[in-house]
């Protein structure tokens, strides 16, 4: 159930590189371009290789060359290579079958141009995932010639700030309640610790949508602060699955210092029930995580990447954090 090993080749900025050792809560922590979020990218892709095309276009769609951007140095010759334990997926540019094409562009207005890439998952040398999938100029995707659609790991959730502003709180709402009420429970109860004179959170209607209860009168919730629905939404995520994994890009992102608190305290929550990896280059995130997080296992990551894509890292736990803050502050402000 949990991930302790990652190894990535080919993929995006990183050549080759490994990581181990991986716990309940991990931190990536470091600069920018270190491969945070090549490594995110990548046990989302080891997780549920249907994301493939999402990890793809998650930074925008640029045309055919954004697929290629995902090979290193965009040589599409070099097959990528993601493991996680006992796991492997190979992702590889083929050419396309004519008949597929065909069909594409006669039911699909598909352009002539296309991207094929063929993902193959291989557990102990058997196949447990294959899929062809077709990019076209404008960056419609289509998934032909699937295996038998096996879900190999599927609860997982991949959040970043696109992913926030894509929901509705209505849709967040839902999501928590597909796990029952303890579910929505758990979130009003991280709520209260920021927020305790909050009583509850319910839909009003679908045209109000949600209000807000507080003791002594409601509030809709379209009227609350932007820093409030933001949080919200990245709690509902956070508590809408179990037995899962969870990959935050950058939770600091567009945070009020509170709401800050209230993503922690939530992450800190989900931590006891799934998986989590995070990345920051914040130390305001790092010192809240590590004043919440009593009684979950931590672990940060501090990767590098060096000219020739080899990713190094060094990794240390909750204890030695406190004493790594100065050289984190130096690594992340220097
Ligand atoms: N296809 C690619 N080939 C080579 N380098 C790449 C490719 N895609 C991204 N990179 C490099 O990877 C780095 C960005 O990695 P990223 O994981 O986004 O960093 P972080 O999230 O730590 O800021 C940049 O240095 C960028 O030049
Ligand atoms: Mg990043």
């Amino acid at each position: 159930m949990t991930i302790k090993y990652l190894e990535i080749e080919n993929f995006r900025g990183i050549a080759k590189g490994k990581i181990e050792g991986f716990t309940q809560l991990n931190i990536l922590v470091g600069k920018n371009n270190s491969g945070k979020s090549t490594i995110l990218e990548a046990l989302a892709i080891a997780l549920d290789p249907e994301l493939l095309s999402e990890i793809i276009k998650r930074r925008g769609w640029y045309g055919l060359d954004t697929v290629l951007s995902i090979f290193r140095l965009r040589d599409d010759k070099k097959e990528i290579k993601i493991s996680v334990d006992d796991r492997v997926t190979f992702i590889k540019r083929k050419i396309s079958y004519a008949k597929d094409a065909e069909f594409l562009i006669k039911s699909y207005n598909f352009s002539e141009d296309m991207i094929t890439l063929d993902s193959k998952t291989l557990k102990d040398e058997r196949v447990e995932k294959h899929f062809r999938c077709y990019f076209d100029p404008e960056g419609k995707v289509h998934i032909l010639h699937q295996t038998e659609p096996k879900l190999l790991s599927p609860n997982i959730i991949f959040i970043d700030s696109l992913s926030i502003y894509d929901k509705t709180p209505i849709d967040a709402y839902n999501s928590v309640f597909e796990h029952g009420y303890k579910a929505h429970e758990r979130l009003i109860k991280v709520i209260n610790t920021v927020y305790p004179e909050i009583k509850d959170i319910r839909l009003f209607s679908e045209k109000i949508g949600l209000e807000v209860i507080y003791e002594h009168g409601k509030v809709p919730f379209f009227a609350m602060g932007d820093g409030f629905k933001s949080a919200y939404i990245y709690l509902a995520y956070l508590m809408s699955i179990e037995n899962g994994y969870i990959l935050c890009e950058e939770p600091e992102n567009y945070q009020h210092p509170s709401s800050r608190r209230l993503i922690v305290k939530g992450i800190v929550e989900s931590a006891k029930r799934n998986q989590i990896f995070i990345s920051t280059h914040s130390l305001e995130l790092i010192d809240d995580i590590l004043s919440e997080a009593e009684n979950i296992d931590i672990k940060f990551f501090v990767p590098s990447l060096d000219e020739n894509g080899i990713l190094t890292y060094y990794s240390f736990d909750k204890e030695e954090a406190e004493f790594r803050r100065k050289e984190l502050e130096a690594d992340l402000r220097g």
